[in-house]
């Protein structure tokens, strides 16, 4: 058994008292692991604090970068904040803990076995750029959603603040993001961690088409090829596969919602295993108490 696994999981939606088995389910390897937590822990800061600091308290490392969920207006002691200031609060409550957050440098690893490589948690959201063939606009877009009855609770659950758009928020976080990726250096492979698919083509199975317009953005589309990356972590889909474009491995971690595990149950296991790459006949890792 190799040292130092990096490992990944999202969409653990600790909201729903039924998932809460999951968290103590959660378990490292061997001392030097390294967990990606890739949004929708939960929608109360409380919620994603007490989670994020219990596996802080296992793992080696834990890094995470939020969904849709932790940025949504809740009726606990912060409803007062807008989405952009719930993110800054969860970033300091992830500070508290040691969790990594994409406010932070990202966490260099050399002594693991799949080293040296770098994880560079990504918070970009979406703009809207996602849209079904023959509609070219956002007003459109939501139109057509809103015909069809698919359309997502962040409409109604993100104060955008100063922000008159998503998209705006979305476009600013790009940036500084590209920035980022481009300071970094070129010889350590990056595995990129996300809650929204930095690609489009893991949404072409999605049952309800106009939905992918929640999930990402085309400014992200050239990243896994502009720069060095090894595998691409993200959730939100809750369609647990892995995937590769161009070369690249995109791991989908989701856990979901209670109806989505009972009818395809964890395949997978809880828990990806991200680095090492296991291959192709990639097995489980299972939890010591499973
Ligand atoms: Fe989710
Ligand atoms: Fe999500």
């Amino acid at each position: 058994m190799p040292d130092g696994r990096l490992l990944a999981v999202s969409d653990l939606h600790l909201g729903i008292t039924e998932n809460h088995a999951f968290l103590e389910r959660l378990r490292p390897t061997g001392p030097d692991d390294w967990l990606i937590v890739a949004g929708d822990v939960g929608e109360r800061v409380e919620t994603v604090e007490w989670a994020l600091a219990s596996l802080a308290e296992r793992f080696a490392k834990v890094i995470w970068t939020p969904g849709n969920h932790e940025l949504w207006s809740t009726t606990d002691e912060h409803a007062h904040l807008t989405a952009p200031e719930r993110y800054r609060l969860l970033v300091d409550r992830c500070r508290a803990h040691g969790v990594l957050t994409p406010e932070d440098p990202y966490a260099v690893r050399t002594d693991g076995p799949a080293g040296p490589y770098a994880v560079a948690p990504v918070f970009t959201l979406y703009d809207y750029t996602w849209r079904v063939p023959g509609v070219t606009d956002k007003r459109q877009s939501l139109a057509r959603a809103h015909e069809n009855g698919v359309v997502c609770t962040d409409e109604y659950r993100i104060d955008l603040g100063p922000y008159a758009g998503l998209e705006d928020w979305c476009r600013e976080r790009v940036e500084a993001t590209e920035k980022t990726l481009a300071a970094h250096d070129p010889e350590v492979p990056l595995v990129l961690a996300s809650h929204w698919p930095l690609d489009r083509r893991p949404t072409d199975i999605l049952h309800y088409p106009d939905f992918a317009q929640w999930c990402g953005t085309e400014l992200t589309a050239d990243w896994h090829r502009r720069f060095h990356v090894t595998a691409a972590v993200y959730g939100h889909l809750h369609i647990p596969r892995t995937t590769w474009y161009e070369g690249v491995r995109f791991e989908e971690v989701s856990l979901g919602y209670p109806r989505e595990w009972r009818r395809r149950g964890h395949p997978r296991g809880l828990l990806r295993q991200i680095l090492p790459y296991p291959g192709p006949s990639e097995q489980p890792v299972p939890a010591p108490d499973a």
